[in-house]
């Protein structure tokens, strides 16, 4: 059993090194293999190298800052169309999410999960500098790289809390 659930850490600094093709593709293929409601897999993608536009998004909001810093950034979208379920796309996108980061782990890199919905002016922001239609909503930004810091991401942690469980009646 691996226990990159227990090493994951949030990585803010990365090296310049580029994340190859096909980690990025084990990356999506990752988050596409998440639970959806219904099976409905609202989710989108939107891959970026581009430093400017990195930049750009960085400023979407004040805590985005790493996306400026990594070499790659994926928005994680959802397309609302059609959806069996769409009050449930926000859950069905952060189990794409985590699933990301933990195959992240796998292949070597550092992520930073930054939220962005469900604040509809930081999705237009995002929308606007992505190019991205009105109907489909940005969910967050992963940063993505090749860590330098040297984090806790080799390390187990620990943060069971035994008072926040509750067996058979709260
Ligand atoms: C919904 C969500 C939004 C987050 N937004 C940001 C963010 O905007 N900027 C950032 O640097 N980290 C962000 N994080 C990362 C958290 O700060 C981080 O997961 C938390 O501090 C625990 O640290 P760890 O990821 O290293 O375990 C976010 C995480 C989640 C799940």
């Amino acid at each position: 059993m691996s226990d990159h659930i227990e090493t994951r850490r949030s990585i803010r600094h990365f090296s310049k090194k580029m994340v190859e093709k096909e980690k990025v593709m084990k990356l999506l293929k990752a988050a596409m293999q998440a639970p959806s409601a219904g099976n409905q897999r609202p989710w989108e993608f939107l891959v970026i190298e581009d430093e400017d536009k990195r930049r750009e998004l960085a400023g979407a909001t004040p805590h985005a800052g790493p996306t400026a810093r990594a070499p790659l950034a994926i928005v994680m979208l959802a397309n609302e169309e059609d959806l069996k379920y769409p009050e449930y796309w926000q859950q069905d996108l952060a189990a794409a999410t985590e699933n990301l980061l933990l195959r992240a782990v796998d292949l070597g890199l550092g992520t930073v999960w930054m939220g962005v919905g469900p604040e509809e002016s930081v999705m237009n922001y995002i929308r606007k500098v992505c190019n991205i239609p009105a109907s489909i909503k940005p969910f967050a930004i992963i940063a993505c790289g090749y860590p330098v810091e040297d984090k806790e991401q080799n390390r187990l942690l620990d943060r069971y809390m035994e008072e926040r469980v509750h067996f058979e009646s709260y």
